[in-house]
């Protein structure tokens, strides 16, 4: 922490209330974030912790259509289960609210309302998609059209995901409606823009020089989106789900919801406040310097937390920035993105469903495998092994052995301490310096050090205790075995401490077992916490094991979903009719070898091969699809592609032909090639 601060206001992103949440959310955003909470509350810092949902945008309205309800319906169901969510996974907001929420829209209406009057807008008229039919215009992710590339029928208004081409709604042939299916005229409409470019110069002092410490993928990506110079953003839609835009002749029109969403974070403060008048007015977790402002994202967010965000927050005047931006990367499952859409996820309601009280093997998974500074992935065999091998057979086993030995021999009571021997201290010394270890490391987000170190201290009670061997000398030396007792039953109170922020729910049972009724994290690292003669609570199992069956089950829910996905993208996209062999013969579709590939400059999805194609003159072909490989991995391949396709530039090179893959139901792509060597330029067919 460059200065010191007061008190900190941590915010948590806020999930759209279009579907529950999922355990990519709570490894990404919500677990580190409580993480950090419990933690600075149990030292005792002023703290809160800010979360809700976020009601309007887009992907709440195509929710409500594709289930036949009402978008209000739609909100008020999926907030009030995402909340509980929350609630059932022990993330301990001070307030969870909501952007439907009337305080959240007059909020909001009065931020944009006070930008406007201050000119702090440019008004700007621009030609939209326009539904006539539906009297609606269209975002561009709404948009669809032949991709005027590839001639693909069904690109998006943003990108073509046969090709990969990144595009514009007007580049699309024949535009129509995702949703309707009708065809799109062009419509003049009126928008208010945030002039970000204005910006440029404070956001560039501010992040790349003040805030080096940010996390490298956070600072990498407000570099690269400041590299390539700001451009005004549109902060108004024409959608009828959102907060009106508060101005004459801005009838149809709302706030964007990225625009209103993170005043969210204030609003919500604000109701905080006003029903807990100790905490202060709102403005102190907002406007003092002395406040230390933290957001806890994904990485889809960077952008709108870094730099859209505080150039609002500039723009009104008074507010604090944030000091720091913790975004994680992203949290795959077995192997693939987890998707609402498709229905891929371990929804946390479920997972309570079929793993009761487990919470804290799911947190305990989550931050042993966080998405930290690459994306991850979550297994359930690696959930398995990590329950078994490290919460049973390390944290569990010890804290059960010390309280069952206590049981055994001093029927529950606290035993003295006698002499230490050497061992002792030793055992001692490494546990007493863990408080600094964690705090360093928590002060920092690294939580899943931390939580390693936690765990370490378990591994040094295993280990003590094994050595130690009480049973074996209880009889010979009964003096040594209180001590040896004694000394496990202090590291497993400093385990309940030092595992409190991470496991909150086996840390407050083991209090229980101890008898431990205050704590604070300023008692780590002591060797008194547990006082002779007080007795402790039958001991109970901290963790238990999971059995093959409930991982084999999980593992075939998730491959039902992608077999169901498979067979619903088979009949999205059934075979098309048949052709003759004439017209499959003007295809000339050849193997080649791949001597060189690399991507194409300033663009994040073109590949440039150079082939070998049997002709001795090498060809080159550009091809979309830098996002599923590494370009060395390709040389020396033998790849199928299309030698007679139209030659056309792309990014300023010139593609002569078209590199064929194989495309999966979610999208991704594999190249093909040939099982045999075959030479190049032979034909297929
Ligand atoms: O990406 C999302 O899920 C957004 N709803 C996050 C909003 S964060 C904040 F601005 F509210
Ligand atoms: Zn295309």
């Amino acid at each position: 922490m460059s200065k010191s601060f007061k008190r900190t206001t941590v915010t948590s992103a806020l999930p759209y209330a279009n579907g529950p949440v999922h355990i990519g959310h709570l490894a990404g955003v919500y677990v580190p974030a409580d993480i950090y909470v419990r933690y600075l509350r149990l030292k005792g810092r002023d703290v809160i912790f800010v979360g809700g949902s976020d009601e309007h945008g887009v992907p709440v309205t195509i929710r409500a259509r594709k289930e036949g309800i009402s978008t209000q319906d739609v909100v008020d169901r999926y907030h009030n289960l995402i909340k509980k969510s929350f609630e059932d996974f022990g993330i301990s907001f001070d307030v969870y609210g909501r952007t439907t929420s009337a305080t959240h829209h007059e909020f909001a209406s009065d931020f944009f309302r006070k930008l406007y009057d201050e000119g702090k807008f440019v008004e700007q008229v621009s030609e939209q998609f326009y539904d006539e039919e539906t009297g609606r215009f269209l975002t561009d992710r709404n948009v669809r059209g032949e991709c005027p590339r590839c001639h693909a029928p069904e690109a998006y208004g943003d990108q073509c995901e046969k090709c990969g081409a990144t595009l514009s709604p007007e580049e699309l042939i024949n535009p129509y409606n995702a949703e309707t299916g009708n065809p799109l005229v062009k419509r003049e409409t009126k928008h208010w823009y945030l002039p970000l470019d204005k910006d440029q110069e404070w956001l560039e002092k501010w992040i790349l020089e003040e805030h080096k410490e940010w996390r490298s993928n956070v600072y990498g990506q407000c570099k690269s989106w400041l590299d390539g110079g700001l451009r005004p953003r549109a902060v108004t839609r024409d959608l009828d789900w959102g907060i009106p835009v508060p101005v004459e002749g801005a009838e149809g029109k709302v706030l964007y919801v990225w625009f209103d969403a993170p005043i969210g974070y204030i609003s919500n403060t604000k109701e905080l406040c006003e029903s807990h008048p100790e905490l202060g007015g709102w403005e102190k977790w907002w406007k003092d310097p002395e406040t230390r402002l933290v957001h806890f994202i994904g990485k889809d967010n960077i952008v709108f937390h870094c730099i859209v965000f505080p150039a609002m927050l500039k723009a009104h005047g008074g507010y604090i920035l944030p000091d720091n931006v913790p975004s994680n990367e992203f949290l795959n499952l077995e192997g693939n993105k987890i998707s609402t859409s498709k229905n891929y996820a371990v929804w946390l309601n479920e997972y309570l469903e079929d793993l009761p009280n487990r919470q804290d093997e799911l947190r305990y998974v989550l931050t042993a495998n966080a998405p930290e500074t690459k994306d991850n992935d979550f297994t359930w065999a690696d959930y398995q092994a990590r329950c078994n091998n490290e919460l049973v057979a390390v944290y569990g086993n010890f804290v059960n052995r010390a309280l069952q030995l206590t049981q055994k021999y001093y029927e529950g009571a606290v035993p003295g301490c006698g002499e230490l021997s050497d061992y002792d201290r030793a055992t001692l010394a490494e546990f007493c310096d863990v408080k600094d270890k964690l705090e360093s490391l928590l002060e920092n987000f690294k939580f899943r050090e931390a939580q390693k170190e936690a765990m370490n201290l378990a591994r040094i009670g295993n280990k003590y205790i094994a050595d130690c061997e009480p049973w074996k000398v209880v009889k010979s030396d009964p003096e040594r075995v209180k001590t040896i007792i004694n000394i496990s039953l202090q590291i497993t109170a400093n385990l309940a401490i030092a595992f409190e922020p991470f496991l909150p729910f086996s840390s407050g049972r083991l209090r229980e077992m101890l008898a431990m009724k205050s704590f604070s994290w300023e008692d780590l690292g002591r060797t008194d916490l547990m006082s002779e003669g007080v007795v402790l609570s039958k001991p109970e199992l901290l963790f238990t094991k999971i059995e093959d069956d409930v991982i084999a089950a999980q593992v075939k829910k998730l491959e039902d979903t992608v077999r169901a996905n498979e067979e619903a993208a088979y009949r999205a996209n059934p075979v098309k009719p048949n052709v003759s062999f004439e017209d499959f013969e003007k295809l000339d579709i050849r193997v080649g070898l791949v001597k060189s590939c690399e991507k194409v400059k300033k663009s994040k999805k073109l590949l440039k091969f150079v082939i070998d194609d049997g002709s001795g003159i090498e060809r080159t072909i550009v091809s979309g699809i830098a996002q599923w490989y590494e370009p060395e991995r390709l040389v020396g391949k033998r790849v199928l592609f299309v030698a007679n396709f139209e030659p056309r530039k792309m990014m300023g090179v010139e593609s002569q032909g078209m590199i064929l893959s194989a495309v999966n139901f979610n999208g991704d792509l594999a190249v093909t090639t040939t099982i045999d060597e075959v030479k190049p330029g032979s034909q297929v067919g």
